[in-house]
């Protein structure tokens, strides 16, 4: 069948022809691509065509698609170990690979999505401290849980919508929401309602409302507030975690954060999540303590093994982050140069290999208000041109660009001249 028949068809049966929304092209003029095969920095189409990736699964695909180590661990393994709800060896090893190699994860638990990691370590915070608001910050998306709709990134803010219907108002009643690198909005809350804070949940380079990285002066005070009225600073690296760094966005700052959640490049590109920190406050966890979280799922062993043959491979190549930066920054400077030439709006925004190219008049995308403004038409026939030519990239102004191992030299000059026919 062709992208068009199946896409088609696809709508009697799924709503909006998709299992998440992003996926739907909402607002462009035309139909998503329907992939059929990826290989390296390339994915494939129905019709044929050929494209160089910049979306890689929204980031798990840092080393390319069907790496080879990758898809041999996940074949070695299902010869053996599909599914048995039953601890395995594959557990305890991408456990102890995280907690030795990434700092201030003393104990880790694994889910099945980057969802159930913020939602479970919200719970966490809350179970720990027995106090129940929470503060996220406009523009931060930290999954569909319903005490994070509020103000949410992603699809929540390309389809435009303020939250969503179906979550009660109990649901968001305990949660506050302050204005993401602007230090006053936070230490108000605290002023206010500091002996209720259960915990801050932050991306520390926000990747939902195009990336916009926090500033380090920001970080600090948020962590500084969260010290000193007893409050969980938890990271949410599901997008981060092993992208920007290998050690994650916090390596980059130097903020250390109580509780911290994975999913995407940890599952090698299956689905996969998980959330760690302080031993004392991963204790209070069942079996060890009270606070009740499980999952039929959770550490499946061909998702451990595709998570592990990923992350060692990033650990021993760790190369591969600057090589990976150098292809950013060539895109970055390309996407510069090409603004000034045609006197378009660009402001990129790019956290090493993380990055948006935003529409915007205003110089600067440093929060959610300003990332609003953008152009989101401009950018919609943009991203229609640059795929006709052959260049995947998110198809919203508000995601990011991921680089992967397997791009080079090449694809920055394709991308670059097929921005400049724009
Ligand atoms: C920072 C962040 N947190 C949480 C999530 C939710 O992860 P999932 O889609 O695996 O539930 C996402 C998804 O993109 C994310 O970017």
């Amino acid at each position: 069948m062709r992208n068009s028949d199946i896409f088609n068809e696809s709508k009697k049966y799924m709503p909006g022809g998709v299992n998440s929304p992003v996926r739907a092209y909402v607002g462009l003029t035309i139909d998503p691509p329907i992939i059929k095969k990826g290989s390296g920095a390339y994915i494939y189409d129905e019709d044929g065509n050929k494209y160089v990736d910049f979306i890689n699964a929204w980031g798990p695909m840092i080393l390319g698609h069907q790496d080879e180590d990758v898809v041999k661990a996940i074949k070695e393994t299902a010869e053996n170990e599909i599914a048995f709800g039953t601890q395995t060896e594959l557990e305890l090893k991408l456990a102890k690979h995280i907690c030795t190699t990434i700092d201030n994860v003393d104990m880790i638990r694994m889910v099945n999505s980057g969802t159930e990691a913020t939602m479970s370590a919200v719970k966490l915070a809350r179970g720990c401290t027995k106090r129940d608001k929470i503060i996220k910050f406009a523009g931060c998306y930290h999954g569909h849980f319903d005490g994070f709709l509020v103000q949410a990134g992603s699809g929540v803010m390309t389809s435009n919508i303020p939250g969503s219907p179906g979550v009660p108002e109990g649901s968001i009643a305990n949660t506050l929401v302050a204005k993401y690198n602007d230090l006053d909005s936070v230490k108000e809350l605290f002023e206010k309602q500091g002996e209720q804070i259960a915990a801050i949940i932050i991306e520390v380079v926000a990747g939902n409302m195009g990336v916009v990285p926090a500033k380090k002066e920001f970080l600090q005070g948020i962590r500084d507030l969260c010290t000193k009225y007893g409050a969980i600073l938890i990271f949410d690296e599901v997008m981060t975690g092993f992208r920007v760094a290998y050690k994650g966005a916090q390596s980059l700052y130097g903020v250390k954060p109580d509780l911290v959640t994975f999913a995407k490049i940890m599952g090698g590109g299956l689905p996969c999540g998980a959330y760690g920190g302080r031993r004392d406050l991963m204790e209070q966890l069942t079996p060890l303590g009270p606070v009740y979280q499980a999952g039929t799922m959770s550490g499946n062993p061909i998702v451990m093994a595709a998570g592990l043959a990923s992350v060692t491979k990033l650990y021993n190549n760790l190369s591969y982050y600057d090589q990976m930066d150098k292809i950013g920054e060539g895109i970055q400077k390309a996407a510069e140069e090409i603004g000034k030439e045609k006197g378009l709006p660009i402001v990129v925004n790019r956290a090493r290999t993380m990055m948006t190219i935003f529409f915007n008049e205003g110089g600067k995308v440093t929060n959610y208000d300003e990332a609003k403004k953008s152009d989101v038409k401009l950018y919609g026939r943009f991203f229609e041109h640059m795929l006709k030519g052959g260049i995947m990239m998110a198809p919203s102004q508000f995601e990011g660009m991921f680089i992967c191992v397997k791009h080079t030299k090449e694809h920055v000059e394709k991308f670059a001249e097929l921005m400049r026919k724009f």
